[in-house]
């Protein structure tokens, strides 16, 4: 098995809501909780691309606002707060390597933590089928390299901008008294985002799983793949469930516990699908699909081998930043990429230095 051994934080220092922090700092009196913690240092090139110096508009605008909507509750993360870790490994069938020189493309396995989560910064929500469901997954890598991706059960994101993915939020806030949210502040928001409109269009026409077990999980913003020559390939990918899913139960949790359940029985696998653009794809955005006859490349099998209650020591304390990439990933141009990297770690930096609760869902209370 491949190693898992911490890279060293380097000294470097960075920007962090205007004030310079010294990155090893932010590490400081976290637990040592194994080798996929090395949290909240990655993408630091791009952490702050997206945010112009006298922009108004800044990571914290966005934490905010999601704390506006759904509520304050510290210690979770910012949004998908609800969520179960998991662990287990990925053997790599060596066909990327054609593309890739990335290290978890060889043959061979390699170890892997993550976070099955709903979207939503409310961490005792009720789960419901149509709550978009993430996977972030990290995988170890030899010597200093990692790998981290946070994916969805969505065909497309529903935005192409952080402006555009907070107003989305606020328009479908709950408003006190009806419950419900205003179907007039969510007419005017899709009125003024086509991008969305659509996106939610090709959403709609693919209706969610039945459960976590048998969702795909997508990373819907574009990478390159870069092999041996320095040839960048434009890449999507996919984690295509190979089992069915157990159908949820009723109560608050019944996503959850059902993927608990599942788990305990059986290892759950997801083949890793890379999906090769063609020069008409587009690059930079998430909300428009490629074509379903692109060329996918079958790189490997994801088992998970243990779902695990949200805990210090698990993927509770990682932050899953899509611009953590090992040697031959490359991030494309998608401005929402390092919109995303400041984000999380905005949120995790947040939520490492609040006090923490029990989450919501407990493993060893899942009955069979
Ligand atoms: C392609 C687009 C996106 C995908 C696939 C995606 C997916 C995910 C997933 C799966 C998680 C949970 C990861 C975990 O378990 O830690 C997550 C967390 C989060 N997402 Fe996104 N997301 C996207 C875009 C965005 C955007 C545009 C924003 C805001 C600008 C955003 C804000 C957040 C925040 C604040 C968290 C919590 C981070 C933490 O505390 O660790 N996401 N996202």
């Amino acid at each position: 098995m491949r190693g898992t051994k911490l890279p060293e934080v380097t000294r470097q220092p960075w920007r962090f809501g205007g004030a310079e922090v010294d990155r090893r700092s932010l590490l400081t009196g976290l637990a040592a909780v194994g080798a996929f913690l090395v949290v909240d240092v990655g993408a630091v090139a791009y952490a702050n691309n997206w945010l112009r110096p006298a922009a108004a508009f800044t990571r914290q605008t966005v934490i905010d606002g999601l704390r506006s909507v759904y509520g304050v509750h510290l210690g979770f993360r910012k949004n998908h707060a609800k969520g179960v870790a998991v662990q287990g490994y990925f053997d790599s069938s060596g066909n990327a390597t054609t593309l890739s020189t990335a290290s978890v493309f060889r043959a061979g396995r390699t170890p892997v933590i993550g976070r099955f989560s709903l979207a939503g910064g409310d961490p005792f929500v009720a789960d419901a089928p149509g709550t978009a469901r993430g996977l972030g997954l990290a995988f170890g890598l030899p010597g200093r390299e990692q790998w981290r991706t946070a994916m969805l059960n969505l065909p497309v994101f529903p935005d192409n901008s952080a402006q555009g993915f907070l107003g989305r939020a606020e328009a479908g806030k709950v408003v006190p008294g009806t419950g419900k949210p205003d179907p007039a502040a969510m007419a005017a928001f899709l009125g003024a985002h086509p991008e969305t409109k659509a996106a939610m269009a090709i959403i709609k026409a693919h209706p969610p799983t039945v459960g976590f077990a048998d969702s795909t999980f997508s990373g819907l913003n574009t990478f390159y793949a870069v092999d041996d020559a320095g040839v960048r390939t434009p890449v999507r990918w996919s984690f295509v469930p190979l089992q069915r899913a157990q159908s949820p139960g009723p109560g608050r949790d019944g996503l959850f516990d059902a993927l608990v359940r599942q788990a305990r029985g059986t290892p759950l696998r997801w083949r890793l699908e890379l999906v090769v653009g063609e020069p008409s794809d587009p690059l930079d955005d998430p909300t428009v699909p490629w074509p379903a006859e692109r060329r996918r490349v079958d790189a490997g099998t994801l088992t998970l081998t243990s779902a695990l209650t949200e805990a210090s020591g698990n993927a509770r304390d990682v932050n899953f930043d899509p611009l953590v990439l090992p040697n031959g990933i490359e991030p494309s141009g998608d401005p929402l990429l390092s919109a995303r990297s400041s984000v999380y770690a905005a949120s995790y930096r947040m939520r490492t230095g609040e006090p923490k609760s029990p989450s919501a869902v407990q493993v060893d209370q899942v009955r069979v």
